[in-house]
């Protein structure tokens, strides 16, 4: 029982919004019971009062000329039955005279009653008050307003009394007619409301499931990289021995199987870019990947870079141009991981550029106070098409040229994803046969 109750108390406070709803599906239900009831409760009250100042009125109404045609029998009966006619919910009517200490009903609208005593507690207490009393009385489930009032001479003694009753049938039906309908309403509003709980309580599933999603996505995430971890030492000495087989068989081997062991070697060399790159996504992914900052230059870092590259680009025919140069400021940022974009963006311009130049500058501006470095390429261009989707993980360009190149479309996402962490940006200006120019920029330190 108690771990029921814990369990309950637990997933509301997960759930908060459960306890809102359930608030909301009692509240509704019950405002609207509240507000029927009670305007249906003033709404009797008021047509009860209705009734009995009518009944009083026309009471007063006949007892003013009642005395006059007191003597008249007759006619009182003809006026009786007319009033009777004219308010149907009237159900009696009569006019009483005392008699030898007894009351004698005189005229009626039930002829039969007439010449009958009569002795009620109303009209013992309406004679010997001398006053009109009104009271509620029920036959069955029908109720009636039965209103006493004693009527007098031009001298002013009283010489009579005036008994009405009215039945309050057809208030009574139109309210019975009323709480039954909303009644409907009533319950309607509670099914709907049952409706929402359940509909609700498909909704609080949705959090369960996303974290059982998040927790596949993180199982995932783990075997992936488990799995490209455990590839890397296979590919790695793959690597060393398609390098040994082709320094030693270099004689013995015919062009073709020369060729053959170039596009293996070339091959491995793709498969272990992919799990170097992937592993490096799955590391910011899942935040393993250090970006503890440091006063940097960067020029000093960029000079090591182009003696790096210098090579590969001269290999191509290309140009890399760098003039270092003296400044007043620093970034702070991590060196690895800064070196880490350079290197993805020198490697592409390198890759993606068939002749011309390669130059990488950098400029800082006071107002922004942020340092910019770009690298600039005579290269393919990236139409503005593919400009929207190059920062997305996997998205390469396809044209002619691009296909026959190597890449897995990993190296821009990750450059945008270590540049924006470390509070950069990463920008890009290009034209399809023209060349690409990519800027990067960090706010600068002293
Ligand atoms: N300097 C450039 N000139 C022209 N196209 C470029 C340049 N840099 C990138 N691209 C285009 O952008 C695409 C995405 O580049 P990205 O560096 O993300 O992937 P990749 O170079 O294909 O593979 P890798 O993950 O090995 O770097 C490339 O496939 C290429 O088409
Ligand atoms: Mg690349």
């Amino acid at each position: 029982m108690f771990s029921i109750l814990k369990r309950s108390s637990d997933f509301i406070k997960r759930n908060p919004s459960l306890l809102y709803s359930l608030l909301l599906i009692i509240l509704i239900p019950a405002t609207l019971y509240y507000n029927t009831f009670s305007t249906i409760n003033s709404f009797q009250k008021n047509i009860d009062y209705e009734l009995q100042t009518k009944a009083l009125l026309a009471e007063s109404i006949f007892t003013v000329f009642a005395p006059d045609i007191l003597k008249n029998p007759e006619i009182l009966q003809q006026k009786i039955e007319k009033i009777a006619k004219e308010n149907p919910e009237i159900t009696t009517i009569k006019v009483i005279l005392p008699e030898k200490e007894k009351f004698k009903i005189i005229a009626s609208k039930d002829t039969k009653e007439i010449e009958k005593e009569i002795s009620t507690t109303a009209i013992d207490l309406a004679w010997s008050q001398n006053q009109t009393i009104a009271h509620l009385t029920a036959e069955g489930r029908e109720r009636f307003w039965e209103v006493v009032k004693p009527f007098s001479d031009l001298e002013g003694e009283n010489i009579g009394l005036v008994s009405m009753s009215m039945s309050l049938r057809s208030i009574d039906l139109l309210v019975l007619r009323t709480v039954r309908n909303s009644y409907i309403i009533l319950i309607s509003a509670i099914l709907l409301s049952l409706f929402l709980i359940i509909h609700h309580t498909q909704l609080f599933k949705y959090p369960i499931l996303l974290k059982k999603l998040q927790e596949i996505d993180r199982m995932k995430d783990e075997f992936l990289r488990m799995a490209l971890h455990e590839l890397q030492s296979p590919i790695v000495n793959i690597r060393g021995y398609i390098e040994s087989l082709r320094e030693e068989i270099t004689d013995l081997a015919t062009e073709e199987q020369k060729e053959y062991l170039s596009r293996v070697s070339l091959s491995a060399k793709n498969l272990s870019d992919l799990i170097y790159d992937m592993l490096e996504v799955s590391r910011i992914e899942q935040g393993r990947l250090d970006f503890t900052p440091q006063k940097i230059s960067p020029q000093k870092i960029i000079d090591e870079l182009i003696k790096e590259f210098t090579p590969k680009a001269n290999a191509k025919g290309l140009k890399l141009i760098f003039q270092p140069k003296e400044e007043p400021y620093l970034i702070n940022v991590n060196p690895h991981r800064f070196k880490q974009i350079l290197t993805n963006l020198i490697e592409n311009a390198i890759k993606y550029t068939k002749k011309g130049e390669i130059e990488i500058s950098t400029w800082y501006s006071e107002v922004k106070k942020k340092y910019f470095i770009a690298i600039r390429d005579t290269g393919l261009g990236i139409s503005a098409e593919a400009q929207k989707r190059l920062f997305e993980k996997f998205y390469r360009v396809k044209t002619r040229e691009t296909a026959v190149i190597p890449g897995t479309g990993l190296g821009l996402w990750i450059c945008k994803e270590i540049c924006q962490r470390m509070g950069g940006e990463i920008l890009l200006e290009s034209m399809e046969g023209v060349g690409s120019k990519f800027i990067i920029f960090f706010p600068f330190v002293k």
